[in-house]
């Protein structure tokens, strides 16, 4: 009898650079490798080609191969993936050799393997467990938090620490000491979090020097993130939080909240008034020549009197709506497509402004409308 055959799996040749590196030795080197894989490969694949068959001593992290684990960030051609959700077909069919080195912003200890000890110093440092507000519930029941509410921290509970958003943080490379996106992207976690007592020292703790205000914004983080956490929207949500909670010591906060008064006032941003308004006058003073110097070669527009855009009312508007749908603290972040679909642009015909959808509120205190005591006990973990 003849036997079934079976179909031959479709290969194709893989060809990588990697950068090698040993801290032990300080030897780095870039070496090319070609290996023949099934057309499905993705990146880790690859690395386990290579180190099975031709160089043992490769080293990078790996564990769980399907994006949970967050082991294997690393970067391709300068830009934080993790290997495992990476295939290789179409950058082969593209005739590319990418280029693999390790993450950025870490300690490299060999080849992809990088030293994750200060991510996890700044992960603690964000006090990452649940500090409830609340009495024990009545008769042994538990609480029960509303779907509305854990969706305000759904994208953030979605991290899976893999290091890519700190790899490519631009703020983490001129001040090391910054808590970066992954840090604060779990504070955020938690002071959404309806159950969280601690809200307003949480806000404390992230506001000092290198804390939310640090941040650039420069968006690589949201770009980078293979999870969808986006942190830099996190990250404003906290600033927004912040400055709700009257913690606005930093010149951060003191910047957003001239930026919205000045846009809200005249349409413009006034930066000639900029500087005292977010430095102190004292500061303002000592840059007088500065200024002066600029003012005579009509770099900065006189404070007075102040520029009136010709449409300021369109900008009046735009305050009037965010205030009128009560989108005080993070409610008032308007950033991404998931945001943006869910803000009602439109005045009525009437002139009033539509209630706003999903609308939670200020997050500052615990409300019975938050958390309800359930009926059954139910499975559930605070990550
Ligand atoms: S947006 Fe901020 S936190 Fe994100 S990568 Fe840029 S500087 Fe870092
Ligand atoms: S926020 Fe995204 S990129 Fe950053 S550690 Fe979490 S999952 Fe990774
Ligand atoms: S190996 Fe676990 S996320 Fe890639």
């Amino acid at each position: 009898m003849e036997a079934a055959t079976q179909p031959r799996e479709k290969t194709m040749k893989v060809k990588v650079k990697i950068w090698r590196y040993d801290s032990q030795t300080g030897e780095r080197a870039l070496k090319e490798y070609e290996i023949e894989a099934p057309e499905w490969v993705t990146l880790l694949d690859i690395l386990d080609l290579i180190k099975d068959q031709q160089d043992g001593s490769l080293a990078y992290r790996k564990s769980c191969r399907m994006m949970i684990c967050g082991s294997c960030g690393m970067r391709m051609d300068g830009a934080a993936v993790l290997a495992c959700k990476t295939r290789m077909y179409d950058i082969v069919q593209a005739g590319h050799v990418p280029v693999i080195s390790a993450m950025g912003n870490l300690p490299i200890v060999k080849d992809l393997v990088v030293d994750m000890d200060p991510f996890w110093e700044k992960f603690k440092a964000m006090k990452p467990w649940l500090q409830p507000g609340y009495e024990e519930p009545p008769e042994g029941k538990e609480y029960r938090v509303s779907q509305e509410r854990m969706n305000v921290i759904h994208k953030e509970a979605l991290c899976i620490n893999c290091g890519c958003c700190v790899s490519e943080c631009n703020a983490m490379e001129s001040s090391p000491e910054f808590l970066g996106p992954q840090a604060l992207a779990k504070g955020m976690r938690f002071v959404g979090d309806a159950r969280d007592g601690a809200t307003v020292e949480r806000l404390e703790d992230y506001s000092t020097e290198h804390g939310i205000w640090e941040c650039t914004r420069c968006y690589f983080c949201n770009e980078r993130c293979p999870k969808g956490v986006d942190p830099r929207d996190a990250i404003a949500k906290l600033g927004a939080e912040a400055v709700n909670e009257g913690i606005d010591r930093d010149m951060g906060a003191k910047h957003a909240k001239w930026f919205i008064k000045s846009t809200e006032t005249t349409g413009w941003l006034r930066e000639t008034e900029l500087v005292p308004k977010t430095q102190g006058v004292i500061s303002a003073i000592s840059q007088m020549k500065f200024a002066m110097g600029l003012a005579v070669k009509g770099k900065v527009p006189p404070p007075f009197p102040p520029h009136v855009a010709e449409n300021v009312d369109e900008a009046r508007g735009l305050h009037k709506l965010v205030q009128q749908q009560g989108r005080q603290g993070y409610e008032g972040i308007v950033q991404g497509e998931r945001s943006l679909a869910r803000l009602d642009h439109h005045l009525r015909e009437d002139g009033e402004v539509p209630p706003s959808e999903g609308s939670v509120g200020g997050m500052g205190s615990l409300t019975s409308a938050d958390i309800t005591p359930g009926e059954e006990p139910t499975a559930g973990k605070a990550d």
